[in-house]
């Protein structure tokens, strides 16, 4: 049976949780009530998170956790990370420890530009509008006066207007392609405001000017968007230590830990296959930050995926060189977030965040969270080359396993102590809990 309702939008928060319920839950009182156990006592705070999406019944909860010991150019951070993933957390804690006492990570930021596009078709000759660049730019800069005010106070704005021919592709296609500054701020509504405007005075522009009399029926705009892909809006993060001073571990020493993750990491790049795992591993790390400050996640993993794929095959981010008996490992990846603006100032968990990160500006922030995505990537590769991943993550699942076993507190105490030194599986765990419960 099709269950569809016009008007869903209009109804109350309470009327829309009360008809999902009634028509999709065989326990509609049971869920009614589960659901609105998660709405938050405080109605101002939850309406303030009711309005950040639509059609909203209740709140879906992540754990918020922090990873501390963070050294970054010599600054002591301890980092704020959402993320449902066992082990995630763990594993940043502990490369922040490791290379604490190897001189922390270090991080740049390499440039600062945004992109936005407003792509066209043009029937006629492209010259007529070529001709007259120059003006058009003038004329799209003037009248986009009142929007970039602002920004450029705050020390941001238009740095450059280009006209791209996508007619050797599609047909009759160009594109406007404008860079943008956007200061502290991910600054996609602002973009996306001056790119809307361009656009009239680009249909404007042509409509008036005398030289595309007979021609005013050539220009038809498509749409006008910033593009996610940053490549000028790029940080890098990297460790580095003398080979030795990486220590040995498990039965590994150093130089064998230092060739052997170099060697995972060229694995990376010549592998699709192998690099979408590496990424997601550094995705780990750096999506949990994004969503501890509320920025947009889904942006800057679209960002991260274009970068990894440039040059035509899709290769891991990071980079690995033992060169002189020293180690060095990086990472480079282009990253538009903002500290100011969006949600990361309304959100009031994203409010704690950024104070526990010492109130960061955007381009500070870019440098933390590439610091995030290398360490989860150094965990995950040393862990991959020596113990295998399963025997950490495992541990850490432990509680997630008990949890599907409904496991009493008791039997929790007890599971946990007994697997402190064995391997853990589900299986091994769901006996370990059959005997116990047989045994009381
Ligand atoms: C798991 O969430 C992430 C890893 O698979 C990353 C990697 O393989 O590098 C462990």
């Amino acid at each position: 049976m099709q269950k569809s309702i016009s008007g869903f939008s209009k109804l109350s928060k309470r009327k829309k949780l009360q008809w999902i319920v009634e028509n999709f839950f065989r326990d509609p009182e049971g869920v009614m009530k589960e659901l609105m156990s998660y709405w938050l006592i405080d109605e101002e705070k939850q309406k303030l998170l009711d309005r950040f999406s639509e059609n909203t019944i209740s709140n879906f909860y992540l754990p918020y956790g922090v990873a501390p010991n963070f050294l970054i150019n010599g600054k002591s951070y301890c980092i704020p990370m959402v993320i449902e993933e066992s082990s995630v957390v763990a594993a940043a804690a502990n490369a922040a420890k490791y290379w604490l006492s190897r001189g922390g990570f270090h991080a740049q930021v390499k440039s600062t530009e945004k992109v936005g596009q407003i792509h066209f078709s043009w029937d006629g000759n492209i010259d007529l509008l070529i001709n007259r660049i120059d003006a058009l730019k003038d004329r799209l800069r003037h009248r986009s006066e009142d929007l970039t005010k602002n920004m450029e106070q705050r020390g941001g704005g238009i740095t450059k207007i280009e006209l791209v021919d996508l007619s050797h592709s599609l047909a009759n296609t160009y594109q406007l392609r404008v860079s943008f500054k956007t200061a502290d701020s991910m600054g996609a509504n602002f973009i996306n405001s001056v790119l809307e405007s361009f656009a009239k005075t680009l249909v404007e522009f042509v409509a008036c000017e005398p030289c595309f009399e007979p021609h005013r029926q050539d220009l038809e705009i498509i749409m006008s968007i910033l593009s996610n892909y940053t490549p000028e809006c790029l940080v890098q993060a990297w460790v580095e230590c003398p080979i030795e001073a990486l220590g040995t571990f498990e039965s590994y020493d150093s130089l064998q830990l230092a060739k052997r993750f170099q060697k995972a990491i060229q694995i990376a790049k010549v592998d699709p296959y192998r690099a979408t795992t590496h990424n997601k591993g550094i995705f780990n790390g750096i999506d949990a930050v994004i969503l501890a400050t509320a920025n947009d996640f889904r942006a800057v993993e679209a960002n991260g995926h274009t970068y990894a794929a440039r040059d035509g095959q899709y290769r891991g981010l990071t980079d690995c060189s033992i060169q002189d008996g020293t180690f060095r490992f990086s990472l480079e990846i282009p990253m538009a977030i903002g500290t100011v603006g969006g949600l990361t100032t309304l959100h009031p968990m994203a409010k704690h965040s950024l104070e526990l990160l010492g109130h960061p500006d955007a381009e500070e922030l870019m440098k933390i969270i590439a610091v995030m995505g290398l360490a989860q990537n150094f965990a995950a590769v040393r862990s991959l080359i020596t113990t295998g991943i399963q025997k950490g993550h495992m541990r850490m699942h432990l509680y997630n396993v008990l949890a599907s076993l409904n496991a009493t507190e008791y039997e929790i105490e007890q599971t946990v102590a007994h697997f402190r030194d064995q391997v853990v599986s589900y299986a091994a765990v769901r006996e370990f809990v059959g005997r116990l419960r047989t045994s009381r």
